[in-house]
């Protein structure tokens, strides 16, 4: 196509001017190949999902007959998560933007198979959930947490009623990594024939090969009968690129609940949230998935956990203490005033995140975070934490 406005050799100094305005706002952002964002979820993507990504630019998955090889690369890509996940024939994967768009395609099944409102779920639950109450009118039973920080079962079982439409479990927290009782919940929900949706965001990728690495775990995917749906990261630790997640569902049959007619479009029918949504993050998944494969997978978590119980002697050293022993790659380290700490530590260039509710600063030993740089930021921390008198 020869089109004047596509050619951006006919104006190269606009184009120069362009990506001049759009180098100097990027250079304000910190960047996880820095290694010096500690306390995100989300990680620096993988080389080869960088490559599939742009390759994938125009796709529409949500017109997947525009796009057969995309959408057969999207089916592969959920056969892998079946495969790990150890999901039975029934069930299908629905690919979401991440961990919030899965538990609301989650919620809304339970919803629409149960008729009910109500959804129990631990303290310690991601605020996606907030969101799930206010957009579907439910109301959210929150449960306390043992002294662990997981679900508490005997309370858990206080809140069950006739109007419960989902019991939650959480796979991994998001503030420390922690992994609900997953086994006794799955029982209590089959006995109970409840919808049980297991929130593993970011503890999906990193349970299973703990498990094969032999770290004691609890089984937390459909090997547990009772468990209905489990939603799963690649923007985390999948070590791929924004936006990509995985929602698997046990029947392929609760999806018709969430099907749409779809005329204008080739496909008759669209499950989910999204329309248009684009084939690049799916490509970028798979192709991680492919290179990396299982054993790359455990590697990769061995090598985080490696680095995470370092990172824990070394703040044990400096006379701090974890919130807990780190079940994975997620530290909470106890402070006094972590939002001061973590403002000092923002200005002298390291992002960490506060958790004021644990009164801690949590750290995420994401794949990029070397043990080098972990001595780089001790003496930061530590000096930070003498200047406010935590230390
Ligand atoms: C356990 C858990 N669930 C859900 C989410 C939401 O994921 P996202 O921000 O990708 O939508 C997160 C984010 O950190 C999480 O940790």
């Amino acid at each position: 196509m020869n089109y004047p406005f596509l050619m951006l050799s006919n104006n190269r100094k606009k184009r120069d001017e362009i990506f001049k305005e759009l180098d100097s706002l990027q250079q304000r952002d910190f960047s996880f190949s820095s290694g010096h964002i500690l306390g995100s979820m989300c990680t620096q993507p993988h080389p080869i999902a960088h490559e599939a990504y742009i390759r994938f630019l125009e796709t529409n998955l949500g017109d997947p007959e525009l796009c057969p090889g995309t959408k057969e690369i999207e089916s592969r890509f959920i056969a892998f998560i079946s495969k790990l996940l150890h999901a039975p024939k029934t069930a299908v994967g629905q690919i979401v933007s991440g961990g919030t768009e899965g538990n609301i395609t989650a919620i809304w099944i339970a919803k629409q198979l149960s008729g009910k409102h109500d959804v129990v779920l631990p303290e310690s639950a991601h605020f996606s959930f907030q969101k799930i109450a206010s957009l579907m009118d439910m109301k959210l039973m929150e449960v306390p947490l043992t002294n662990d920080y997981i679900m508490d079962i005997q309370q858990m079982k206080k809140k069950i009623h006739k109007d419960t439409a989902a019991v939650i479990g959480i796979a991994g927290s998001t503030e420390l990594g922690a992994i609900d009782p997953i086994p006794e919940m799955s029982e209590i929900c089959t006995d109970e024939h409840l919808f049980f949706h297991v929130d593993a965001a970011f503890g999906g990728f990193v349970i299973p090969f703990l498990k094969e690495l032999r770290y004691k775990v609890p089984d937390f995917d459909f090997q547990l009968k009772g468990v209905c749906s489990v939603s799963i990261d690649s923007h985390k630790m999948g070590f791929s690129a924004i936006p990509l997640g995985t929602l698997m569902i046990r029947q392929r049959q609760w999806l018709d609940c969430i099907s749409v007619e779809s005329p204008y479009i080739s496909s008759e029918k669209q499950s989910g949230i999204l329309g248009t949504r684009s084939g690049a993050p799916v490509a970028a998944a798979y192709a991680v998935a492919r290179y990396l494969g299982h054993t790359g997978y455990r590697n990769m978590v061995k090598s985080c956990m490696d680095v995470t119980k370092y990172t824990e002697e070394q703040i044990t050293e400096l006379g701090l203490s974890p919130v807990i022993k780190p079940t994975m790659n997620v530290l909470g380290v106890k402070l006094k005033k972590p939002s001061r700490i973590v403002k000092k530590l923002f200005e002298q260039g390291w992002r960490v995140n506060k958790v004021d509710r644990l009164s801690c600063i949590r750290l995420v030993l994401m794949p990029q975070i070397t043990k080098q740089i972990i001595d780089e930021f001790i003496p930061v921390l530590q000096k930070t934490c003498e200047e406010e008198g935590e230390l």
